[in-house]
């Protein structure tokens, strides 16, 4: 093996990386990738998203962003195998990326990747991840397997460059091609696991989603036979229709999925000392609304139900 690869995740709150020099040289231009290569992407993305163990119930589709992998490529042009420092590229704000290099170390020139090969490649860390302690075997890397199904990542984006050398810490890669892609928003943010389990996909598409192929997408129920509401509503909650993909509650209970009771948690909800009402809808105590909503008028006084009667 004359060619070796890489992988790099851009971990929110822990990411580590360094402010840059551009010096470096880069042999092609308009290596971009192609908009069959980009449905390749975006296929194989999305495929995986449906296809996770345990099964999600919040997958969302992604979309391919053009600005999105305008940003990436952008960044695959400068040849330097980091992450942005988002201290000093504030357009990274809220982006997770995953990095990828095929390069080769004498000197001989590096054959272009399949346009599928970076996330499979990345995806392929799965055998890496334990979903129920929401980490990696130790010494090994998953989070770009994580950030590939990260459910709440809705679109990505992607670049590619041939760069006779790329900056990578303090060395070199020769011959290198790098692949950045883009995602929005970024997942990996520590403590949260990537996406929720359940029995059904597509049973806690937020916002009113409908489902198609066991993702979370913006098909339409009405125009298309394989768009389907599938969201599961708590506590004797129903769907309000097919084509609106919400929950109607029960009195007494809220939440996207009715999965609240409502009542306040806090003995200083409305107490004196305490939390006063007017404190609710305060961003200065916006723990008040959480606590507190009853008080705060975000749901109905109503009584318990037993989901068994419906
Ligand atoms: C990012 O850039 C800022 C400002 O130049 C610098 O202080 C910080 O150390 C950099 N962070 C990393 C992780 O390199
Ligand atoms: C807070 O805002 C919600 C929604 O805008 C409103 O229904 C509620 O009455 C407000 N509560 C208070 C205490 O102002
Ligand atoms: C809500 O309803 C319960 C029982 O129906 C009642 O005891 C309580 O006083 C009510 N609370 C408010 C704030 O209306």
């Amino acid at each position: 093996m004359t060619t070796k690869k890489l992988a790099r995740v851009l971990i929110f709150l822990t990411s580590a990386s360094f402010a840059v020099s551009l010096s470096l040289m880069r042999r092609e231009t308009g290596t971009a990738y192609s908009s069959e290569d980009q449905k390749a992407i975006l296929e194989v993305h999305n495929y995986y998203r449906s296809k996770v163990s345990p099964t999600a119930t919040n997958m969302e589709e992604m979309k391919w962003d053009s600005v999105l992998a305008k940003q990436a490529q952008d960044w695959a042009d400068t040849c330097v195998y980091e992450h942005p420092n988002k201290t000093i590229h504030k357009d990274y704000i809220g982006i997770g990326q995953n990095l990828y290099a095929i390069y080769n170390v004498y000197g001989l020139e590096t054959a272009k990747p399949d346009a599928t090969e970076p996330v499979e490649s990345w995806h392929s860390e799965v055998q890496y991840y334990y979903y129920e302690y929401n980490a990696c075997v130790v010494d090994e890397v998953c989070g770009h397997y994580t950030q590939v199904v990260w459910a709440d990542t809705t679109d990505v984006g992607c670049g590619i460059n041939y760069c006779l050398s790329a900056k990578y810490d303090n060395t070199a890669l020769p011959n290198a091609w790098i692949v950045v892609c883009n995602y929005s928003p970024g997942g990996n943010y520590i403590g949260q696991w990537p996406y929720e389990t359940g029995e059904e996909q597509c049973s806690q598409c937020s916002d009113g989603r409908p489902c198609k192929n066991g993702l979370c997408s913006d098909c339409s129920p009405q125009n298309d036979p394989d768009c389907e509401c599938k969201i599961k509503c708590q506590n004797c909650g129903s769907v309000q229709s097919s084509d609106l993909c919400e929950c109607l509650c029960p009195d007494g209970y809220f939440g996207e999925f009715c999965e609240e009771f409502c009542e306040d948690k806090h003995y200083y909800c409305g107490a004196n000392p305490g939390w006063p009402t007017r404190w609710c809808n305060d961003s200065s105590y916006w723990w008040v609304d959480e606590y507190c909503p009853l008080m705060c008028g975000l749901c109905t006084n109503g009584t318990q139900v037993d989901p068994a009667n419906c």
